[in-house]
């Protein structure tokens, strides 16, 4: 194998920067150094691991303008995508350096007069990490945060496609004071990093974002040695627009949902649900507004739309456009592509599929591109048979004004993170996760520290 690895801008097929693969012996020693460092990074007192995590934020604040222009040169994604990414990174650092603070223990009353009960909360140790190249700075943060917070030690494997944000964010963790043990990034393929962070004594944790299949094989080889894991899968979110919806604001909000990120984001709308009274109207307006939409380099003024990651993902998408074709969906706007095999770079323009049915494809697998394809619905109850006909359970939305079908559909849909008449319902203070295949675990809010803290019981007798 070689020794390095190129990161290629996917919109113009340029070398961005070759990065150097750390050995199977480079992951090891930082996987020690991380366990070595931990006695020593949670007995930090919180106010001090707070400051840190603040000052980590700001560093990464002063530096955001590079920042997201690298993030862009890699991902694809248009650079106003990226500023707003780097502030949804330094939100789960800011956020997380305030529940640093507040990792509060209890006392339990006893059943007898000469005992007291006290419960602690400790961190859980060495903490692995592998994050994807869709949102290579927040998913990121989403875990380091939070795991520092705890006291916990950090070592997180960038996906391929886009290490240099994480490089550059790790670096300013160390300048920002962090110690270079407790906070590393090693650089290796995804399946190899992870047969070594499974397979380790250090790691006490697994973190992962990423498709359900990798994620199912790290809960497996996570099994041997009982490591705690939590797991951000795949999604292949409903969205519902019922007939007393505000159809603007639903069109506006179908957008901002759907094509984020060229469409690859694991809550990103996939299957548009929409009440046959108002599904000719919604379409329409749809249509019109997606063509609207500008494809092209992330770095060009007004780009909407960047390439697709790889040629991977691009047949993925090409494939369910022209199933749903082929079985009788019409493209409104959109099903039409620019591929160059030779620079490596691949692009979908933004594509609204109308007349979608359940025999195609693109309603049971997810898409990761800019497609929105519309199904129509009679009543609310067949709206939720089709949103949770799927293994997956990341995010569902819905728009309506109806309180009572509000209610329903929020009672129903099995679904870790709903978003009723709102397609954008991240954020660093509140838990982002899935039911079913979607994962295991949160992150962000209250719950995102959860997992990286132990609960210790402490009974005190003779007294
Ligand atoms: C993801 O697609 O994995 C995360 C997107 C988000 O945090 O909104």
């Amino acid at each position: 194998m070689a020794d390095t690895f190129k990161v290629m801008d996917p919109a113009t097929g340029e070398l961005v920067q070759e990065v150097k693969y750390d050995s199977e012996e480079d992951i090891n020693r930082a996987l020690e150094r991380g366990h070595k460092a931990f006695k020593k990074w949670s007995q930090v007192d919180a106010h001090e691991r707070s400051r840190l995590l603040k000052k980590w934020s700001q560093k990464i604040q002063e530096n955001k303008q590079d920042i997201a222009k690298v993030m862009t040169r890699e991902n694809g994604k248009p650079l106003h995508e990226s500023l707003g990414e780097v502030d949804y990174a330094t939100d789960y650092i800011d956020w997380y350096a305030e529940e640093a603070k507040r990792i509060y223990g209890r006392t339990i009353p006893a059943n007898t007069e000469s005992k007291r009960i006290i419960i602690t909360r400790q961190p859980v140790g060495l903490v692995a990490a592998i994050t994807p190249w869709n949102f290579p700075a927040a998913m990121m943060t989403r875990k380091a945060a939070p795991a520092l917070a705890a006291g916990c030690t950090f070592v997180v494997k960038p996906a391929v496609e886009t290490p240099l944000t994480t490089i550059r964010f790790i670096e300013l963790a160390h300048e920002a004071g962090i110690p270079e043990d407790v906070v590393q990034c090693v650089n290796q393929r995804g399946s190899v990093a992870g047969e070594i962070f499974t397979g380790s004594k250090f790691v006490r944790k697994i973190t992962f974002t990423g498709s359900t299949p990798v994620g199912k094989s790290l809960i497996k080889d996570s099994a041997d040695t009982i490591k705690h894991v939590t797991m951000e899968l795949g999604g292949h979110a409903p969205l519902i627009v019922a007939k007393d919806a505000d159809i603007d604001f639903a069109v506006q909000q179908t957008i901002a949902s759907k094509f984020r990120n060229a469409g690859q984001t694991c809550v990103c709308a996939n299957r548009i649900i929409v009440q046959e009274d108002i599904v000719d109207t919604f379409s329409k307006k749809l249509a019109e507004e997606v063509a609207k939409l500008k494809v092209g380099n992330g770095l060009e003024e007004g780009t909407n739309i960047g390439p697709i990651i790889n040629k991977k993902g691009y047949d993925k998408i090409v494939k369910q456009i022209k199933d749903a074709i082929d079985k009788g969906a019409e493209a409104l706007v959109g099903n039409k592509y620019e591929a160059d095999e030779d620079k490596g770079c691949y692009f979908v323009y933004p594509t609204v599929l109308k007349n979608v049915d359940d025999s195609m494809m693109i309603m049971h697998e997810e898409t990761f591109g800019p497609v929105a394809p519309i199904i129509g619905f009679q009543n609310i109850k067949e709206a939720v048979a089709i949103a949770n006909n799927t293994p997956f359970g990341l995010a569902a939305y819905f728009f309506t004004n109806d309180y009572r079908t509000g209610t329903y559909l929020t009672e129903n849909l099995d679904y870790g993170i709903i978003g009723w008449n709102d397609g954008g319902p991240s954020a660093a203070h509140a838990p982002f996760g899935g039911m079913k295949e979607s994962g295991l675990g949160r992150e962000g809010g209250l719950e995102g520290i959860e997992p990286y803290l132990e609960t210790k019981y402490l009974s005190i007798g003779n007294l």
